[in-house]
C-alpha cells in the first residue's frame, strides 16, 4: 500500500519526538532503527562485504558447511518464520537446499521492502506458501494461519541482531518469541562470539570508513527529514570494545563545543560528548545458552566455524 502524505507526516513526527527524547537525555542516545533509510541499508550491505567485517562471511560459511543439519533442524512439514527478513541471501541458501519447508513467514518492519521480497520468493519457490507479516518483531504480533498444513514451527534469526539488544531485553524478546511459536518449536539463531579485541575493533572501524559513514548517516538523514543542522565536519564515528560488558559500543562524538537545532529545539554538545547509537554484544556459546534458558529455550545443537568467530544455535522452546 502506498504511503499517503499524512502517513509520512505521522512518521516524521514520531521520528522527531524519538530523536529529541534521545538527544535531550543524559547521556545522549539514539534508537538503532534510524540507521536504515535507503542510504543506511546500502551502507550496511557494503559493511557486510568488508574484509574486516567477518560476521556475514563467517555465518554464511557455517551455513554452507552445515546446511544438511540445519535443514534437518528446521524439521518436517515446517513453517519457517524469519525475523528481520531483509537479507534474502541467507534464506535462499536454505530454500535452495533439500528441505521440507511448506510455509515461509518473513517478518519485517519495512513493509514495502517486505512485500517486494516476499513476492520474489513466492515466484521462485511456487510450492511454498509465502505469508509475509509486516510487524516490529520486538513487540507482540500473531502468526498467519496458512492454508497448507504444517507440523513444526522454526524461527530463523540470522545476523547476530540479537547482539544489538541489551541482555535483559534479549531475554524479554526471546520470551515473547517462545510465546508466539509455542512449546517444542525451534529457534535457529546467529550469534557473534567474543574474541580478540583487535579483530572486533577492526570489524567496527574499517579502513575505508564505511562503518563511520553508516553511523554518521543518521545525522544526514535527520538534516534531510527533520530539517536539523548537524555539521557533519564536527562529528565523528567511534566504536570501542568494552571487554567487561562483552560489547562493542558505537557512538557519534562531537569534536567541538557546538549547538544543533532541530525544529525549534536547541541541543548543546560539549567537545568530546557522544551520542550512543548502538551496542553489539558478543557472547560465548555457554553465555548465550544461559541467556536463552532464562527465556525458556533449551540447547539442541550449535554450529561454529573453525576459528570460533561466530555461532549458529539450534534451541527449542521447553515443553
Ligand atoms: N548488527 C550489526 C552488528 O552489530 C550492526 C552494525 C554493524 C553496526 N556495524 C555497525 C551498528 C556500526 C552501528 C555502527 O554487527
Amino acid at each position: 500500500m502506498p504511503l499517503t502524505q499524512s502517513d509520512k507526516a505521522d512518521g516524521i513526527k514520531a521520528m522527531y519526538l524519538e530523536v529529541l527524547e534521545g538527544l535531550q537525555a543524559s547521556p545522549k542516545r539514539l534508537p538503532s532503527k534510524f540507521f536504515y533509510d535507503e542510504t543506511g541499508s546500502r551502507l550496511f550491505d557494503a559493511i557486510c562485504e568488508l574484509d574486516e567485517y567477518y560476521l556475514t562471511r563467517t555465518e554464511l560459511s557455517i551455513m554452507d558447511a552445515c546446511m544438511e543439519e540445519i535443514c534437518a533442524a528446521i524439521g518436517p512439514r515446517a513453517m519457517l518464520i524469519e525475523y528481520g527478513s531483509g537479507s534474502s541471501e541467507k534464506i535462499r541458501r536454505i530454500l535452495d537446499a533439500p528441505n521440507d519447508i511448506r510455509v515461509y513467514v518473513p517478518i519485517d518492519i519495512s513493509c514495502r521492502f517486505l512485500q517486494e521480497s516476499a513476492a520474489r520468493i513466492a515466484r521462485r519457490y511456487p510450492h511454498i506458501e509465502v505469508r509475509p507479516v509486516c510487524a516490529d518483531f520486538s513487540r507482540p504480533f500473531s502468526l498467519p494461519h496458512p492454508r497448507i498444513a504444517t507440523q513444526t514451527k522454526t524461527v530463523y534469526f540470522p545476523g547476530s541482531t540479537i547482539g544489538n539488544f541489551h541482555p535483559d531485553e534479549a531475554v524479554a524478546f526471546l520470551k515473547n518469541m517462545a510465546e508466539i511459536i509455542g512449546p517444542g518449536s525451534s529457534l535457529i539463531i546467529g550469534v557473534d562470539l567474543q574474541k580478540e579485541q583487535d579483530i572486533l575493533h577492526a570489524a567496527y572501524n574499517d579502513a575505508r570508513g564505511i562503518t563511520a559513514r553508516f553511523n554518521l548517516n543518521q545525522l544526514v538523514r535527520f538534516n534531510r527529514e527533520l530539517g536539523s543542522d548537524f555539521d557533519l565536519r564536527r562529528f565523528e564515528h567511534q566504536a570501542l570494545y568494552n571487554p567487561q560488558k562483552g560489547r562493542v559500543e558505537m557512538h557519534i562524538v562531537s569534536t567541538d563545543n557546538q549547538t544543533v537545532h532541530i525544529n525549534g529545539a536547541t541541543i548543546p554538545f560539549r567537545k568530546g560528548e557522544t551520542i550512543w547509537t548502538e551496542s553489539s554484544y558478543k557472547y560465548t556459546v555457554e553465555g548465550f545458552r544461559k541467556l536463552a534458558a532464562r527465556a525458556g529455550f533449551e540447547p539442541v545443537t550449535v554450529w561454529c566455524d573453525a576459528q570460533h568467530f561466530f555461532s549458529i544455535h539450534h534451541l527449542r522452546v521447553t515443553r
